[in-house]
């Protein structure tokens, strides 16, 4: 499993010193931390003096006005300090232009700043006081009048036909590309496949609700609050408070899951530090599991056709994906579902489009795998359609149409294992016992089928820098802005430190998560280990080089006068050769307040030479209940080709999280909206059903070897978001093996399977 790279040569300490740390499976390093409760997450912070507690009392109406807003019981109401309202709050930046893709997370968000509503939920006031409980109470006596907009939507469906066509997508992408002759080559395909798929609105829903803490001292502000992206969050806050970005410090060692939701500053963190200026006091705000369905992020409800032609043989002769996705009136996010179609397969004639359709909901934002992960819903249920019609084994029809370059840029993949995925996997799954006929397979009471689907996330990039110093006795500090979401980044970033500079892991401590160290890509895009690891390796070079001009230039070191380029760092000891030298005796004697380096990485190379993705397969084995519909997932195993892996055992624990997170995208997950007022009713863990490792029975992740000699300097991919791609479309092709029944409206719950099972009779 671990995969030895070729490391670019101009930064190779790693590769000479291997103390074999990296590629390990090192247990995590906050793991004692985090069983013992010592690692604090925001809402934990005590000490802060007289902090007091806000409450947010969100909008009863979909969209509309607020024509009145009585304060008074609530004000008169025990230990309550103040209550905001758009007609007191603090002055904010006006808010941030609807289309904004580049600046997205870095923008002004501000709350409480028109009586005009937008969504159910909103927030209208935020109430604080000494205790949680006096301002929970009192945000039920805040009365507010509304004048209702008769003219809000709520529904995809009904406005379909309304839909526009937005500049650009997500993640920079294009709107729509194209090929070839997409129209005359599927009318003259012998075997075509016209569906469309119908993906619900889905929540992030991390176990760690949001939550900020803030703290003026004077005009400086303090955010404690969990954040995927340290900096984008710094800025985002000036911006919003127009205040200069060096009186703001976001802190955020700890965080609960993420999922993209807390890539953005959402409306706690912002009121927090509103309330906190008005009572002059710390404010602690938390959004209530309820209220995060209004207020943080969800992966928006879409409308996908997908069309394919074929040869008889199964060649792939033209591909068209057309997504309608869910966007709003005050900004515009449109998932970049296409995308995943645009990299998977060869044919000559293809159009990938995209259109929003406004709606007046919450804002959809990020999800794990945005874009890939719906659109591989579409491309491999579709693909699994194709392989019935024509009649073919469906891992046997993805390789027949496996590219030779990017399908959409024509640029050579920097590596792409996805035949090897598939044939490993099949070994591994034992693919060749899979039913060949629907609906052919019982144990006892169950249906039993197998399915698989492609999986595919893009290699990332973001700009990082850090700081390593490496002290007199022997000790180490990374420092970084980077943070953690439950990933492994400390653990990782420990392991290419210590690696790095010839230190056992004790020796090196990791600082994470705070805006006034190194600004880093921090977590999203699955670009996090591959970023912040770079930057790592870098200034730990940086500190070799200058150890290396110290040891060489001194006549009292047994390395003087040794080539500095060829020094090493190992096992402690400044090393050239068979010569060598502990480092603390080098640093005592020449350095004895240690040695700083510095590291910056740019990022991803531009104009991109390469086009580097990670792939993997899918496989998944359902169980249907033959009277109940009852759908359990047997098995999952995901193959993934993910270049070099710092450590197996987090890498692991990612690729199982993502797989597990997308049964809830195949079986279980929708947010239901009420088509009154645009509310999502099914708004807590007990209605939006999130899956737990009980879902699936068995489940492994492995990763291929893979060379990725172009990605980055640590020669990795990134596989936080990949786990998750492709699982839904597997789970529903296994459905269909098992019963025969093709469900394209997700979730696959019972209901829709109940009237198409066989009637063979209960067991
Ligand atoms: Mo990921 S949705 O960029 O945290």
């Amino acid at each position: 499993m671990v995969n030895r790279s070729p490391l670019s040569p101009a930064i190779n300490p790693v590769e000479e010193n291997r103390g074999g740390l990296i590629g390990k499976p090192m247990n995590r390093v906050d793991g004692p931390l985090k069983v013992t409760g010592r690692a604090k997450y925001s809402y934990e912070y005590r000490g802060l003096k007289d902090t007091a507690y806000g409450f947010i009392v969100g909008a009863g109406i979909g969209k509309g006005r607020i024509s009145g807003i009585d304060t008074s019981r609530a004000e008169a109401a025990p230990r309550v300090l103040a209550v905001l309202t758009y007609q007191n709050a603090p002055k904010q930046a006006p808010p941030h232009p609807r289309e904004n893709g580049a600046n997205r997370f870095d923008r002004s968000e501000p709350f409480l700043f028109s009586p005009d509503v937008r969504y159910y939920g909103e927030p209208v006031a935020l109430v604080i006081a000494e205790t949680y409980e006096a301002a929970r109470h009192a945000a039920g006596l805040v009365e507010v009048r509304y004048v209702k907009d008769a003219q809000a939507k709520f529904d995809l469906a009904a406005s379909q036909s309304q839909a526009y066509k937005p500049k650009g997508v997500n993640a920079g992408m294009k709107t729509d590309t194209a090929e070839g002759d997409f129209d005359g080559a599927f009318a003259a395909a012998p075997v075509k496949i016209d569906v469309t798929y119908h993906l619900p609105h889905e929540h992030n829903m991390p176990m760690e609700p949001h939550a900020t803490q803030a703290v003026w001292d004077g005009d400086q502000l303090t955010l404690y609050s969990g954040q995927q992206i340290a900096a984008t969050a710094h800025s985002s806050i000036a911006k919003t408070l127009q205040i200069p970005p060096e009186r703001v410090r976001v802190v955020t060692p700890f965080i609960g899951g993420g999922f993209g939701s807390k890539v953005p500053l959402h409306a706690q963190a912002v009121l927090a530090a509103l309330g906190a200026k008005v009572v002059r006091r710390p404010v602690k705000v938390a959004q209530t599991r309820p209220q995060m369905f209004a207020n943080t992020n969800h992966r928006p409800e879409c409308l996908q056709r997908m069309r394919l032609g074929a040869t008889k043989d199964g060649v792939l002769t033209a591909i068209a994906h057309d997504v309608w996705s869910q966007t709003t009136p005050f900004d515009e996010f449109i998932e970049q579902t296409a995308a995943f179609s645009r990299v998977m397969y060869a044919a000559p004639n293809r159009a990938h489009r995209h259109w929003g359709v406004i709606l007046d909901l919450p804002s959809s934002d990020i999800m794990r795998a945005p874009g890939e992960e719906p659109g591989s819903v579409a491309q491999e249920c579709a693909m699994d359609e194709l392989a019935v019609a024509l009649d073919m084994d469906p891992i046997e029809l993805r390789i027949k149409n496996e590219p030779k370059d990017d399908p959409e840029t024509h640029l050579p993949f920097s590596s792409r294992s996805l035949v090897e995925c598939y044939r490993e996997g099949a070994r591994r799954f034992g693919w060749s016992t899979r039913p060949k006929r629907p609906a052919t397979l019982r144990d006892g009471r169950w249906l039993v089928g197998y399915g698989v689907a492609s999986a595919m996330f893009p290699t990332y990039m973001r700009p990082s820098a850090a700081a390593v110093r490496v002290n007199a006795d022997g000790t180490a500090v990374v420092k970084m802005d980077m943070t953690d979401i439950g990933t492994g980044s400390y653990t990782v970033l420990t392991q290419v430190a210590a690696e790095s500079l010839g230190l056992a892991p004790e020796k090196v401590t990791v600082e994470l998560g705070d805006s006034k160290l190194p600004k880093s890509s921090g977590s999203g895009g699955s670009f996090g280990a591959a970023s912040a690891g770079s930057a790592t390796l870098l200034a730990c070079e940086h500190v070799r080089a200058q150890i290396a001009q110290l040891a060489t230039k001194d006549r009292r070191s047994p390395l003087a006068g040794a080539d500095a380029a060829t020094i090493a760092l190992r096992d402690g000891h400044v090393v050239a050769g068979d010569k060598s030298e502990p480092l603390s005796a080098v640093l005592s004697r020449l350095a004895p307040a240690g040695v700083e380096g510095k590291g910056e990485h740019q990022g991803a190379q531009q104009p991109a030479k390469y086009s580097s993705h990670v792939f993997g397969a899918q496989f998944a084995e359902v169980g249907v209940d033959i009277d109940s519909g009852e759908i359990r997932v047997r098995r999952m195993l995901g193959v993934f080709g993910s270049g070099r892996i710092l450590n197996p055992k987090t890498a692991r624990s990612q690729l199982i999280g993502g797989m597990i997170m997308g049964i809830g995208a195949g079986l279980t997950e929708e947010s239901i909206v009420d088509p009154r007022d645009g509310s999502f009713v099914n708004h807590d863990l007990a209605e939006y059903h999130v899956p737990v490792n009980a879902d699936v029975p068995q489940i492994d992740a492995i990763c291929l070897e893979e060379q990725e000699p172009y990605a980055n300097p640590l020669g990795i991919k990134g596989l936080g978001e990949v786990g998750i791609v492709g699982v839904a479309a597997a789970l529903a092709n296994a459905v269909y093996n098992a019963t025969g029944i093709r469900v394209r409206k997700f979730p696959i719950t019972l209901d829709k399977v109940l009237g198409g099972l066989p009637d063979t009779g209960s067991t």
